[in-house]
């Protein structure tokens, strides 16, 4: 009887490792993909903002921000300096801490890049908020609404995953964690879903490219911060399932979304941060 059971139970157990390692697998590449876009992302912003502002060349944030540098908004101008600094900060340190190097070798350096993350998300969110809705930015308020959205989640999710850190609950402080990395990188993926939407239709579709508004954006203000956190969501699950048709169907999506990333990276640095420079 016991070699019965063993004889069904050993190729249940075979494929639900192949099927935890394929989805591994698609985890990891969708994440060497991310990250190599996220570090086009932070090479962009320090040589297009950081490099013309060490030169004192502030005209030069003008030609891609319709309220880059205005001369006499003291506060609108520091507002948004700390914005770009903090999001060069966040996007690097993001990238730093899902290493499992540097958290199995360097703890404390861990710990200490966790806390100028989360010192930063409060940062981006508040100040964004001032930059947003005191300074005025481009989009209509639906937009609007959608960016506030993700910056609760922001301050939500790094209190979340501050908490479970202070309380050493590691495995819900990974979930929350990798949570606030998905919302935090919401506006990067709001280019990558632009630029794939307009590589895709060759023109702007559902949106006005003057007033920069329209349902595809409105859309994909939102979908910036649901649609990864869903991506998340089914990882999770199907890591925790012991079924093995689920991992591997998760590995199928995730393993299509890193494609769609590559799109959407190779379409934004093409279309939208090189020429910049
Ligand atoms: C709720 C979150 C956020 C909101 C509402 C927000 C809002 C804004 C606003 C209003 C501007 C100025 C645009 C203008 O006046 O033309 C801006 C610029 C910018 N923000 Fe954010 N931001 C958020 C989060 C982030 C994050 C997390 C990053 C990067 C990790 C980031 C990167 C940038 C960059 C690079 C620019 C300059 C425009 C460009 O070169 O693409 N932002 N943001």
């Amino acid at each position: 009887m016991s070699t019965l059971t063993e004889a069904t139970l050993l190729p249940r157990k075979a494929d639900l490792t192949t099927a935890s390692n394929a989805l591994a697998r698609a985890g990891q590449t969708w994440f060497i993909v991310a990250a190599t876009g996220q570090l086009i992302f932070a090479w962009y912003m320090a040589a297009l903002y950081g490099l013309s502002a060490l030169r004192g060349d502030w005209e030069t944030w003008n030609k891609v921000m319709p309220r880059g540098w205005n001369a006499g908004d003291t506060v609108g101008n520091i507002a948004i300096f700390v914005h770009l600094l903090l999001a060069l900060v966040v996007t690097l340190a993001g990238l730093a801490q899902l290493l499992p190097a540097v958290r199995r070798a360097a703890p404390s350096v861990h710990r200490w890049i966790g806390r100028v993350y989360i010192a930063s998300a409060f940062g981006i969110a508040f100040g964004s908020m001032y930059l947003m809705w005191v300074r005025g930015a481009v989009g209509d308020f639906s937009q609007h609404l959608g960016s506030t959205f993700n910056a609760i989640l922001l301050v939500l999710f790094a209190v979340i995953a501050l908490r479970h850190a202070r309380a050493r609950n590691l495995a819900l402080h990974r979930q929350w964690a990798l949570r606030l990395f998905m919302v935090m990188n919401g506006v990067w993926f709001f280019r990558l879903g632009l630029l794939l939407w307009l590589m895709i239709h060759q023109q702007p579709v559902g949106f006005d490219p003057k007033t920069f508004t329209g349902p595809f954006l409105t859309f994909l203000v939102y979908a910036q911060t649901l649609l990864p956190l869903a991506a998340l969501e089914l990882y999770f699950r199907a890591q925790r399932s012991d079924v093995a048709a689920r991992k591997w169907s998760a590995a199928a999506v995730i393993a299509v979304l890193a494609l769609a990333t590559a799109g959407g990276v190779v379409g934004a640095t093409m279309g939208l941060w090189l020429p910049r420079l």
